[in-house]
């Protein structure tokens, strides 16, 4: 009888219990030969508004496999892929899908927050190795934190937590958030609350339209008409070109300065254009940070797929080098749990973001970067907030 993860599931349970089911490859009863291939299952979106996130992410973790001959742990890699669509009501049956049909090893996935939700669901029951290269539900390193569950790239709490101080610091003591109405948007705006607040600034009014529509004119009408100091939102890929183009159409973007979480000008300055111009946003990259490993990573990346990286390549990237890491300490033994855990759980990644840590709830432990869009370059103003970790509230790990 397996033994499901729950919400009080130790270490210790999660080591010893979830060992017998059956299907799951991870598992030391179904111990793979250390000839046999390392099976990686891509769960990202590859249509719809986040496709080019899940493009990214996927074109990352290849770059950064490429840097050891293709091979983890000197094995061969054999790639596994479904296409998620950023639909949380086909998250199950996903996820199902390649941990339970395609046998992977590990799972790197997903980019949308009620998407993950439904793959974490079936990685606590499964004990299936959960690599989040986006997605930022709070609850994935919070109340459902789990051993097997690790994330490369942000909570929801981090983008827009330093984000209220410094629009009080610029003088925007009043704000409207707008945000597409699920956990992304939701959490974005409750932690940008909590830190605006905090630095003595008043949200005057939330909006919010639902996931992926792009219909904003009356709600740009709306921010006309209650005249706050700023507005800060969570938007992203191509809901992201279109806020910030109707924005500046609507002609709030020299009335109104526009703030958001980092995501609003990630991969999409082009597609933004002049729109894009002066708006701020807080995030854990920049494309002109200056060090050398990003250096290095932009050109490889350029070289390898003829497009610029984006924070989504470097969280795909990123992926990649704390499998490298678990994989070398294990000499490429993947079904040692144990092992591989305690390898994630101390990696230090040296990142095209700058160096990461592990929190102990299985999140990035990060830098933030203040950023404004100049002549189409998220340029770095400043680091907003240093080794920025979230409180992962509700996880008992
Ligand atoms: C999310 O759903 O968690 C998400 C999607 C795109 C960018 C950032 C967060």
């Amino acid at each position: 009888m397996i033994k499901p993860l729950t919400r009080h599931s130790s270490r210790r349970d999660f080591l010893t219990g979830v060992g017998a089911l059956a299907g799951v490859s991870l598992l030391p009863l179904a111990g793979c030969a250390k000839s046999d291939k390392v099976r990686v299952g891509f769960m990202l979106p590859y249509t719809g508004t986040y496709a080019q996130l899940g493009i990214a992410i996927e074109n990352g973790f290849r770059l950064a496999l490429a840097g050891q001959g293709g091979k983890l742990g000197g094995r061969e890699v054999e790639y596994f892929k479904v296409d998620d669509e950023s639909n949380p009501a086909k998250a199950t049956d996903n996820a199902n899908k390649i941990i339970t049909r395609d046998k992977v090893d590990v799972v790197v996935g997903t980019v949308h927050s009620g998407v993950a939700m439904g793959l974490i669901k079936v990685a606590r029951e499964t004990g299936s190795l959960v690599l989040i290269p986006n997605a930022g539900a709070n609850a994935a390193t919070g109340e459902l934190c789990s051993p097997n569950v690790f994330r490369t790239s942000f909570s929801n709490w981090q983008p827009t937590h330093p984000l209220g101080k410094v629009m009080v610091g610029n003088g925007h003591k009043k704000a409207v958030f707008i945000t597409w109405k699920y956990a992304a948007g939701e959490e974005a705006l409750a932690s940008f609350a909590e830190g605006y607040r905090a630095a003595g600034g008043s949200i005057v009014k939330e909006l919010f339209v639902p996931f992926p529509n792009v219909e904003f004119q009356a709600l740009l009408t709306e921010i006309a008409a209650l005249q706050p100091d700023a507005v800060a939102c969570f938007f992203a890929g191509g809901g992201a070109v279109k806020f910030v183009k109707d924005y500046a159409a609507a002609g709030l973007k020299q009335k109104i300065p526009l703030y958001g979480s980092g995501f609003l000008t990630e991969g999409v300055l082009d597609a933004q254009g002049e729109a894009a111009e002066g708006v701020m946003t807080t995030l854990h990259y920049a494309d002109s940070l200056d060090n050398a490993r990003n250096a290095a990573f932009r050109s490889a990346y350029r070289d390898a797929y003829g497009t610029d990286a984006d924070v989504y390549a470097v969280q795909g990237y990123d992926t990649g080098l704390l499998l490298i890491q678990a994989l070398e300490k294990t000499g490429g033994d993947i079904t040692d749990r144990e092992a591989v855990i305690a390898a994630m759980e101390g990696a230090v990644i040296d990142s095209p973001r700058g160096q990461w840590t592990m929190s102990k709830a299985h999140n990035p432990v990060q830098d933030f970067y203040l950023r404004r869009v100049e002549n189409g370059d998220n340029k770095v103003i400043g680091v907003a907030w240093s080794a920025l970790e979230d409180p992962a509230r509700g996880c008992s790990m």
